[in-house]
This record gives C-alpha cells, sequence and structure tokens, in this order.
C-alpha cells in the first residue's frame, strides 16, 4: 500500500549542498496523495472540537486550509514579517544562517480558543516554537501541533514536547 512518505519527492543538496530537502508538492499534486494526508492530520483528533486551524507559511497554508474545512473550524496564518495587512504580534527565531520573523494579527484569536497549528515539515522546531509563543500571547488553548514529516536528528519533537506540546506528524527522515 502507499503511504504518504511514499509521495514524498526527495532532491538532493537543495537549497544548498549537503541539503536533502523532503518535497511535498509531489504529495500535493497527487489527489489520494492529499487526501490521505489531510485525514491522516485529522485522524488522532476525532470528536474533538477546535476553533481554528493555524497554519505556518508558507506550506502550513495549503494543509491548514483543507484541515480548517475539514474541521469547520476558521483560518488563521501565520506569516513571515511584514506581510499582514493590520496591527500584528512578532516572534522571531533562529535560522541557520541568521533570524526570521513571524506575525499574527493581534485580534486573529480570542483568549481560550482551542487551536490546532499545522505545518508541512517539524526540523528544529523553530519556526513552529514562533507560532506557538504567538498563540500562547494571544490567550490560545493549542490542542495539537501537526506536521506531514519529522525529521527527528534535528530535536524538533522534543523542543515542542519539553513546551508542553502534543505533536503529531504523519512520517519521518532520519539519518541524512
Ligand atoms: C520550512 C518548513 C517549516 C520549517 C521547519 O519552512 O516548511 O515551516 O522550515 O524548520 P524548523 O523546524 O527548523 O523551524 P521554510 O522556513 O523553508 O519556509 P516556507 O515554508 O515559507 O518555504
Ligand atoms: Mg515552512
Amino acid at each position: 500500500m502507499t503511504t504518504v512518505r511514499d509521495y514524498i519527492r526527495t532532491i538532493a543538496d537543495f537549497p544548498h549542498e549537503g541539503i536533502m530537502f523532503r518535497d511535498v508538492t509531489t504529495l500535493f499534486a497527487d489527489p489520494r496523495g492529499f487526501r490521505m494526508a489531510i485525514d491522516q492530520l485529522l485522524h488522532p483528533y476525532a470528536g474533538t472540537r477546535f476553533d481554528t486551524v493555524v497554519g505556518l507559511e508558507a506550506r502550513g497554508f495549503i494543509l491548514g486550509g483543507a484541515v480548517a474545512h475539514q474541521l469547520s473550524a476558521g483560518f488563521v496564518p501565520v506569516r513571515k514579517k511584514g506581510k499582514l495587512p493590520g496591527a500584528v504580534i512578532s516572534e522571531s527565531y533562529t535560522l541557520e544562517y541568521g533570524e526570521a520573523v513571524v506575525e499574527v494579527h493581534d485580534d486573529a484569536i480570542t483568549p481560550g480558543d482551542r487551536i490546532l497549528l499545522v505545518d508541512d515539515l517539524l526540523a528544529t522546531g523553530g519556526t513552529a516554537e514562533a507560532g506557538i509563543r504567538l498563540m500562547e500571547r494571544l490567550g490560545a488553548e493549542i490542542i495539537g501541533c501537526a506536521f506531514i514529516i519529522d525529521l527527528p536528528d534535528l530535536g524538533g519533537r522534543t523542543r515542542l514536547e519539553a513546551l508542553g506540546m502534543d505533536v503529531h506528524a504523519l512520517c519521518s527522515f532520519e539519518g541524512d
């Protein structure tokens, strides 16, 4: 049987030498693959009520929209700096080289909202942690963090679990 992992293409040396890039566009492009991914992202949360799905730019938007529709929840984007038109709160996080900043509208969440955080890939967990900090500042209750891919060698799951998060990933790639 074909699994979600089988639909993910690996491209060596992108964006630079030595990186094995896990490309989810091949998963998203396949009708069965995309449905399987959305269904499996939702699987642990059957019977759980959510107010809002929060997607992390950019691939988290593609997943988050479909997941929110399925949950009959709203969707809130966490965007890279300077993209949102209204008043925002910001969090910075460390990248391999330098820093990045993500933002969310300061009125996007009502305190107590039950949210599911969604992104395609969990690597170091820096991006997700920034999203979590934004949500905590707005008073959200983070019920879960769901990803297509976990790269356990980079420690993201451990990092998020240390923050008390419930982490769900559909597959992992190790050892490269
Ligand atoms: C990738 C990926 C995750 C993040 C994971 O996004 O889509 O969002 O990195 O890495 P981390 O766990 O070490 O933070 P990227 O920053 O390449 O941006 P994009 O999704 O906008 O392409
Ligand atoms: Mg991303």
